[in-house]
């Protein structure tokens, strides 16, 4: 550790020693008078508090835009942060914020300051060449509507020669600090290494295990959730792993997933029909893998398709190592076989996976919602005979699981309309789905069975005539 704890944002030293546990990013900047971020929904689900951070890109750096209302300030000790105000000044317009007032996207300017952050990540990121309007699938506007938000992201051209935020990518950013804050409502630490993490996590099993602080945050904002020891795990190098091998693809738990998305480049399609209904990219910037699986929610995206996959889990303890298939891991609503003391340390999946896959979600957004209903599809079939069939669903029960009476029901059948529509009204009756707010239990059947004759007609090749019984 060097010096007291800190963050930079915009270029100023802002002082963490003492700052609460609990304090977010969002509220500390705020309280040092930066309030074009703003709170909106304090789940990460509007943007509104979008900030941009460094983080290292291989030998260069990159600016990434996150939820900050989600993360506790205490994580950004040694960290550049930027905000909107950092970007520009009203007689000085960064020129996403120059677009954005050119082309009419702003109107009472809430959202703004969010979109411009993450507008100006993906105008650093794209560097000239396409600007991917993903980058602001997490921020909503409740009164500019998004055309002219559009219309200013795709106006945009290359930063200019010298500008500072560009150049700035080009020197390493800061690796992550060792860092303890005590304050009056607990501790923060983020150790240095995955043995001094473990030592903690033995030494006190309540303490709280975090990594991109997605689901924490939105547990400490609207939930009231308080920890007395958080143990921040998203930048030990152990936990970060990634290895692509002719058996199996091993991926860290701490990686984000917008960064196991690039480090798979394909590999795995199936995965890549999650991403991009996978939250906004503000949440894939910082959820990571393992913070995913963690949380073990019975409606996470990750848990179906690596079921389908036939993942399995190392699990690290100060008292060793073990190897968990994920179809083992998950025992009950929110609860799986990790003890306190215990971190996923890996995510391995088996490879070459089965060529016919496909992920199915039912939400009532198409992008940045919460699965109704997720399905996962993974199929292999031999002279149209299935030889494997792998399903894994959420949504459904009070925990992700395989449909495994399904699977039965495919393999070794030939792949045909009448195989297909008795294996969907299988499909229905698995799990136990319940009638809450997202959806009822017969409309989430219905959305089981159809799942998989849309598959058999999308991918499967089956004649569009096929229906469930
Ligand atoms: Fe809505 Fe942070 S306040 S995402
Ligand atoms: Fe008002 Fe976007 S400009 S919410």
């Amino acid at each position: 550790m060097s010096g007291p704890p800190s963050v930079s944002v915009n270029g100023a030293l802002l002082p963490l020693d003492g700052v609460r546990v609990h304090t977010s990013l969002l509220d500390l900047i705020r309280s040092h008078g930066l309030t074009g971020a703003k709170e909106g929904c304090a789940e990460g689900e509007c943007g509104a508090c979008s900030v941009l951070v460094l983080r290292p890109d291989g030998e260069r750096s990159q600016w990434l835009a996150l939820n900050s209302c989600l993360v506790p300030a205490a994580a950004f000790d040694g960290q550049e942060v930027m905000t909107a105000e950092g970007l520009g000044s009203p007689d000085r317009l960064h020129p996403v914020q120059r677009e954005m007032a050119e082309r009419g996207g702003s109107q009472c300017g809430y959202c703004t300051p969010g979109f411009v952050c993450s507008m100006a990540a993906e105008y650093y990121r794209a560097d000239g060449g396409t600007f991917d309007l993903h980058a602001v699938s997490g921020n909503l506007c409740r009164c500019t509507g998004y055309r002219p938000i559009r219309d200013a992201a795709l106006a945009l051209g290359a930063p200019e020669h010298g500008d500072p935020l560009a150049a700035r990518t080009s020197a390493l950013a800061p690796g992550p600090s060792t860092t303890r804050v005590a304050a009056d409502d607990g501790l923060f630490v983020r150790p240095a290494t995955l043995d001094e993490a473990l030592s903690l996590l033995a030494a006190d099993p309540d303490a709280v295990a975090v990594a991109g602080s997605t689901d924490w945050g939105v547990e400490v904002n609207l939930h009231g959730r308080r920890a007395r020891s958080v143990v921040a795990v998203d930048r030990l190098a152990e936990l970060r792993v990634a290895e692509v091998a002719d058996d199996a693809i091993t991926v860290g738990a701490a990686l984000t997933l917008t960064e196991v998305e690039a480090v798979l480049a394909g590999r795995l399609p199936l995965l890549d029909e999650v991403w991009p209904q996978f939250a906004s990219r503000l949440i894939r910037n910082g959820a990571t893998v393992g913070g995913n699986l963690g949380t073990a929610s019975p409606i996470g995206d990750l848990a179906p398709a690596l079921l389908a996959l036939e993942a399995s889990l190392v699990l690290v303890s100060s008292r060793g190592e073990r190897e968990v298939p994920l179809s083992e891991y998950f025992t009950g609503y929110r609860r799986t076989v990790l003890e306190g003391d215990e971190l996923i340390r890996t995510v391995r999946v088996p490879v070459p996976p089965s060529p016919l896959v496909a992920f199915h979600k039912v939400a009532k957004r198409r992008i940045d919602d919460i699965s109704s209903v997720a399905v996962a599809f993974a199929v292999d079939l031999v002279d149209g005979i299935v030889r494997k069939a792998r399903i894994g669903l959420g949504g459904v029960a009070a925990t992700p699981l395989r449909a495994l009476a399904t699977e039965a029901a495919l393999e070794g059948e030939p792949w045909t309309p009448r195989t297909v529509a008795h294996a969907a009204d299988v499909l229905a009756a698995e799990g136990t789905p319940i009638d809450d707010v997202r959806a009822s239990a017969a409309y989430r059947q219905a959305m089981l069975r159809n799942a998989l004759v849309r598959f058999g007609v999308e991918r499967g090749g089956l004649d569009p005539g096929v229906r469930a019984s």
